[in-house]
């Protein structure tokens, strides 16, 4: 099957991109609207803009009706946002906050999360993820027409609890037990790990028989 996007509808392609494009890290922004009701809100449209200085992204579309969603109201008016990731553990609460509620409406007090102070920006964090980010807004760009967006943020402070941290202070992702998004209503666990190493390190510049001889040798 082949597919040009151009002459397909905005859903169609919607549903091809989230089967396509798995899975998806979520990033459970939480943040402040202008008058101060908290927000929170589930993203899986996320990655890492760059590592340095450290720049992460979040990609949301409108509201149903049209509206921009409160997301990227917040982050375009107060330039502060947490990205929190979620844990299997968080699931249920946080598919609670996905709906479009009005910007009135504190999706914390919905969802049963707790708000925890943030040290350099005002939106709190929540309290029962193991990583939090504190980011400021980067940048806001807009695509197709103003229906997407794509908001960066720089990391002003990682938290970090010390639970998932390992003997020599790196994360054990298997301690965090992130969730991915897949498409439809489907998530997937990250309880599933394999090892891959590396043969050569990175930085060398690899002759083609060396890799088939390491290839040949790993068997
Ligand atoms: C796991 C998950 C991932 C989602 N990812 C996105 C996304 O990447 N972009 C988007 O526009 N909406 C996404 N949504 C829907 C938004 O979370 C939803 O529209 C939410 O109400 C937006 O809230 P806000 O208006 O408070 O920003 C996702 C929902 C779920 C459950």
């Amino acid at each position: 099957m082949q597919i040009i996007p151009s002459e397909h509808r905005r859903d169609e392609i919607y549903k091809l991109l989230t089967g396509c494009v798995v899975p998806r890290p979520i990033a459970f922004v939480s943040s402040l609207s202008p008058a101060g009701v908290l927000n929170l809100a589930p993203f899986s449209f996320f990655s890492v803009a760059c590592p340095y200085p450290p720049i992460l992204c979040f990609s949301p579309g409108r509201r149903p009706d049209g509206r921009k969603k409160d997301s990227v109201v917040n982050a375009e008016t107060t330039g502060e946002f947490v990205i929190n990731v979620v844990t299997a553990q968080m699931a249920e609460g946080m598919n609670a906050t996905a709906f479009d509620f009005e910007p009135e409406v504190d999706e914390f007090a919905i969802s049963g999360f707790t708000p925890v102070a943030s040290d350099l920006v005002k939106p709190p964090r929540v309290a029962e993820s193991p990583i939090q980010m504190e980011c400021r807004t980067e940048r806001i760009l807009e695509f197709g027409n103003g229906h997407h967006y794509v908001v960066f943020g720089e990391v002003l402070k990682f938290h970090l609890n010390e639970a998932i941290l390992d003997d020599g202070g790196q994360i054990n992702v298997a301690a965090v037990h992130p969730i991915g998004r897949l498409n439809r209503a489907f998530y997937c666990r990250t309880d599933d790990q394999f090892k891959l190493a590396r043969p050569l390190q990175p930085g060398t510049v690899p002759k083609l028989e060396e890799v088939r001889s390491v290839l040949r040798a790993g068997a």
